[in-house]
């Protein structure tokens, strides 16, 4: 990895969690740190605030296994495939960091490419600042027309999830993989159970209202149609390694992407850009 890609009091790269390799970029308003293994967002941390992000003490960091926290990137397939990874590749992957750059007004934006993608050019570009934005670019330099599914699988730190209320998805019809059901509410989502819930058609903006934290997080998203909201409660915590039994209180996943019914297809030559954008107040 090139030092040329470190920017002297903004931007270190240095071994992280086993020894895998990350960009530690510290801003005017925030700090943050984005492992190559994954273009994985770790760590988001406004200046004042508790982090935006929640990481798992659990996780695994190690070649070959995903990061169990922050912002995993789900690419080119959502959920399980019979003989591949879940969620595919991308967040398994080591990612090129090929440009870094200070913008004028103290903000970061690193650029991670994504090597081998069987005939995608797959982009991140990640932009540090008071908010935390990030670009997944997926463009098809194949001769087939295909079809990809894509997220950015954010995992939030939350004060305590019985606490919150998730607003923005009231009357949107979702896919409750818990009950195997479809279903609507008119009300704010509380969580008092196992969650796991894939809105579709949606491309509203949501916000997460934390009393305990005195903070609200704004989950806005462009370039997506679906939405996913994931707890795993108590018995699923039990059941993966990668997460610590007594950590599902403190974390909620809200996840901007296009999966299922909404999965993007790409001609020859086409390209689709998700976007989104994590503030908080
Ligand atoms: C969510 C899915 O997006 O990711 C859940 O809707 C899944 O069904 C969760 O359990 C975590 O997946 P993984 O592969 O990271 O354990």
């Amino acid at each position: 990895m090139s030092d040329a890609l470190e920017i002297p009091g903004h931007l270190t790269l240095a071994p992280g969690n086993g020894g895998l390799l990350k960009a530690i970029v510290e801003t005017p308003w925030s700090h943050a740190e984005i492992y190559l293994h994954g273009a994985h967002v770790t760590h988001f941390q406004k200046i004042g605030e508790p982090p935006l992000l929640f990481m798992s003490a659990a996780s695994q960091f190690a070649e070959g296994s995903p990061i169990r926290g922050g912002v995993p990137i789900i690419f080119p397939w959502f959920g399980p495939r019979d003989g591949f990874p879940a969620h595919g590749y991308a967040r398994t992957s080591t990612w090129k960091l090929t440009e870094t750059c200070l913008l004028s007004n103290g903000a970061v934006t690193l650029r991670f490419t994504l090597p081998s993608t069987d005939g995608f050019q797959v982009e991140f570009l990640v932009t540090v600042a008071d908010s935390l934005l990030m670009e997944l670019s997926v463009a098809n330099r194949s001769t087939e027309v295909a079809q990809i599914e894509t997220c950015l699988h954010t995992y939030f730190q939350i004060s305590d999830i019985s606490a919150i209320s998730i607003t923005g998805l009231e009357g949107v019809t979702y896919l409750d993989k818990v009950a195997a059901l479809s279903h609507s509410e008119s009300c704010p989502i509380q969580i008092s159970s196992e969650v796991d819930r894939v809105y579709g058609d949606t491309r509203a903006t949501v916000d997460i209202l934390d009393p305990g934290f005195q903070r609200s997080i704004r989950v806005e998203k462009t370039g997506s149609d679906s939405t996913i909201v994931w707890n795993p409660w108590i018995e699923k915590s039990k059941r993966m390694a990668d997460f610590g039994d007594e950590e599902y209180p403190h974390m909620v996943c809200v996840e901007s992407g296009n999966v299922a019914g909404n999965a993007v297809t790409l001609a020859p030559g086409a390209s689709s850009v998700l976007g989104v954008r994590l503030s908080s107040f």
